[in-house]
Order: C-alpha cells, then sequence, then structure tokens
C-alpha cells in the first residue's frame, strides 16, 4: 500500500483521518508540531487502529527538517492539514498567519520537488468562497477572502495550481471544508482547542461541561428562518473519508481539482444548540451578542462534484454529529 505523509495528523481533522488511512491499510507517517494539538492523540490513534505509524516532531518552516522526512522514508503523496486557523487571530496578527500557512506549504512543495513525490490533498476551506458568492456554492465561483486567514487558503490554492502549470506531472486535490464538527464514535479523539474556543461546537461543549457559563449567540436579526447564522455542518468521520477518497484520487489521475467538503445542508445556530441539548440531556444557556464581524448569513455547499469525481457524500445528520461531540467531551473534559 503506498506511504500517506500527513501534516498536522495530530490536530482535529488529522487526527479523524489519520484512523481513516490507517483502517483502510495505508502507511502513514505524522508530522507535527503541536503548535494547537496535543501528542496524546497520535496514542489515541494507535488505540483505534491497533496500528503504529512513524511520527516526526516537525515545524514546516524548516526546511531541512521536511527534507529529512522525504529522504528517510519512501512518501507516495502527501496531505497537507497543517496551518494556524483562527480567523480572529490572523487579523491581528497577519505577519504570524502569512509566515507560518504560505511558507510552511512552500517548504513542503521544495522538498516534493526535491523528492520527486507531485501528489498532494490540501485543506482548504469554504472561506474561499469569500463573502459575495451565492449560496450554495459551487467550486468553478471566483474566488476571494476577508481576513489573513483566508487569504492564506486563496494563496496556497493558487500557488498549487501554479506548480501544477509549471509540471503537469502534478495532482493536487483541493478540499473546501465547511464546518467539522463531530468526533469518533469512540469518544477517543475530538476538536481540543487550546484557550477560549472560537468556533460554535467547541464553545457549546465547553458550556455544556460547565467550563464556560453560557454560548454567546453571534446575532439573531440574519435574513435567515429563525435569525443566525446558517452553516453546513459536516461529521469530521465524514470528512475524513473524503480525505481517504482524495488520496485515491490523486494517487491515479493527474491535474488540479478544487472540492467541497460538506453536506448541502444548513444547520442554523439554535438548530446546533437544540441538537446538542438533546444529545447531553440538559438546556444550555445562552445569550443573544450583537453579529462577529466578518460573519456571512449564510454558508452551504453544492456538493455534486465531490459526489461525481470521487463517488463521495456525507452520511451523518446533525443530531449524530451533536452526540459525538458530546461524548467526546464527555469522556475528555479537560481535552486530551
Ligand atoms: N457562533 C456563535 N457563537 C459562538 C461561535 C459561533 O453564535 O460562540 C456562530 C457564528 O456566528 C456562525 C456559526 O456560529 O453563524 C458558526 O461559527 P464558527 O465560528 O463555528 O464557524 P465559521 O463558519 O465562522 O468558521 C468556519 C471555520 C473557519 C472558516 C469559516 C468559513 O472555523 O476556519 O468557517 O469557511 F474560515
Amino acid at each position: 500500500m503506498p506511504t500517506i505523509l500527513v501534516t498536522g495528523g495530530a490536530g482535529f481533522i488529522g487526527s479523524h483521518t489519520c484512523v481513516c488511512l490507517l483502517e483502510a491499510g495505508y502507511d502513514i507517517v505524522v508530522a507535527d508540531n503541536f503548535s494547537n494539538s496535543k501528542p496524546e492523540a497520535l496514542n489515541r490513534i494507535k488505540k483505534i487502529t491497533g496500528k503504529d505509524f512513524k511520527f516526526y516532531e516537525c515545524d514546516l518552516l524548516d526546511l531541512e527538517a521536511v527534507k529529512k522526512i522525504f529522504a528517510e522514508n519512501s512518501i507516495d503523496a502527501v496531505i497537507h492539514f497543517a496551518g494556524y486557523k483562527a480567523v480572529g487571530e490572523s487579523v491581528a496578527q497577519p505577519v504570524k498567519y502569512y509566515h507560518n500557512n504560505i511558507t510552511g506549504t512552500l517548504m513542503l512543495i521544495k522538498a516534493m520537488q526535491e523528492y520527486g513525490c507531485k501528489k498532494i490533498v490540501f485543506s482548504s476551506s469554504a472561506t474561499v468562497y469569500g463573502p459575495v458568492n451565492p449560496v450554495p456554492y459551487v467550486e468553478d465561483m471566483p474566488t476571494s477572502a476577508t481576513n489573513p486567514y483566508g487569504y492564506t487558503k486563496v494563496m496556497i490554492e493558487q500557488i498549487l495550481r501554479d506548480v501544477y502549470v509549471s509540471d503537469s506531472d502534478w495532482s493536487v486535490s483541493l478540499l473546501r471544508y465547511f464546518n467539522p464538527i463531530g468526533a469518533h464514535p469512540s469518544g477517543l479523539i475530538g476538536e481540543d482547542p487550546n484557550g477560549i474556543p472560537n468556533n460554535l461546537l467547541p464553545y457549546i461543549c465547553q458550556v455544556a461541561v460547565g467550563k464556560l457559563e453560557k454560548l454567546g449567540v453571534f446575532g439573531n436579526d440574519y435574513d435567515t428562518p429563525d435569525g443566525t447564522g446558517i452553516r453546513d455542518y459536516i461529521h469530521v468521520c465524514d470528512l475524513a473519508d473524503g480525505h481517504l477518497c482524495a488520496v485515491k484520487y490523486v494517487l491515479e489521475h493527474k491535474g488540479v481539482e478544487a472540492v467541497n467538503l460538506g453536506t448541502g445542508k444548513g444547520s442554523s445556530v439554535f438548530d446546533v444548540l437544540h441538537s446538542f441539548e438533546k444529545a447531553c440531556g440538559k438546556e444550555l444557556p445562552y445569550v443573544v451578542k450583537p453579529r462577529r464581524p466578518g460573519d456571512l448569513p449564510s454558508s452551504y455547499a453544492n456538493t455534486d462534484k465531490a459526489k461525481k469525481v470521487f463517488g463521495w457524500e456525507a452520511k451523518y445528520d446533525l443530531d449524530q454529529m451533536t452526540a459525538d461531540s458530546w461524548n467526546f467531551i464527555k469522556n475528555n473534559p479537560n481535552g486530551l
């Protein structure tokens, strides 16, 4: 079976994807610098799968360290998750974001070029659809961004397209994630952000275990059915399965494909909150706050291309996602 290098493999989506790859019989090599993840995630991946793998504690900015991974392993393809992802922090510290996400990716591509590895699956984001495109988002819409984090995704997509233009042996899959939530059904791995969470589900989880007092609902005056923001939440295990399809695809094809990974279904903040309340069996306090700057009323995917190109579609519904999020946080109230 091919060997896949997973950068950011200890992170939320990375760890679930490692489980999927190992269960499908791939060999994996994981690289992570634990900037927003913990070594325990790697033990948990081994526990779930009963399989071992090689790990490098490595910062992608360190080109020599990245080259060493390729020198010591025969890597067939790369899944590149590693990167900073907090929108607000990227506005406050743009240079940190551009340096880490863009330069880190450039170092990875340089090492890949030197070792003749030309297959990559990249963690892009629905954020590249920017503020102007109408929903549902379709892959051939023009891309843009509203913050440095989003621009790193737009720019890295462009860099990878340009690499392909320069060498048509490359195979690039740009996966545009919608809003990943949920956790592995074992409750052993899940989302474990540092500090006070920015995203909806991790915040609700902290309220549910009594670590935060109440959820702030960012705006109830949007032009949506209940006035709160609509997002396309997707179970992280569905997302991980989408990466498996993308890896198979890049191993067998050349070219560049941008593909949405979403369910195609929008849920409101209150839909998510109430679904979570059902899962944990208690009411959770909330307060309506002003809109968060930069938030869009509505974001959801057109999922036709994923079906057509990968034969993939999401299987889990919102209640399954919130049940698995609750199961993880209940078992790991202090994270990993
Ligand atoms: N929300 C709240 N309260 C909170 C947190 C979020 O009401 O405490 C609301 C937001 O206003 C939004 C929805 O919940 O309507 C989802 O917000 P998240 O922060 O969970 O997710 P976003 O859609 O804002 O962001 C996600 C990813 C980003 C990505 C973006 C666009 O986290 O990486 O989607 O694709 F850029």
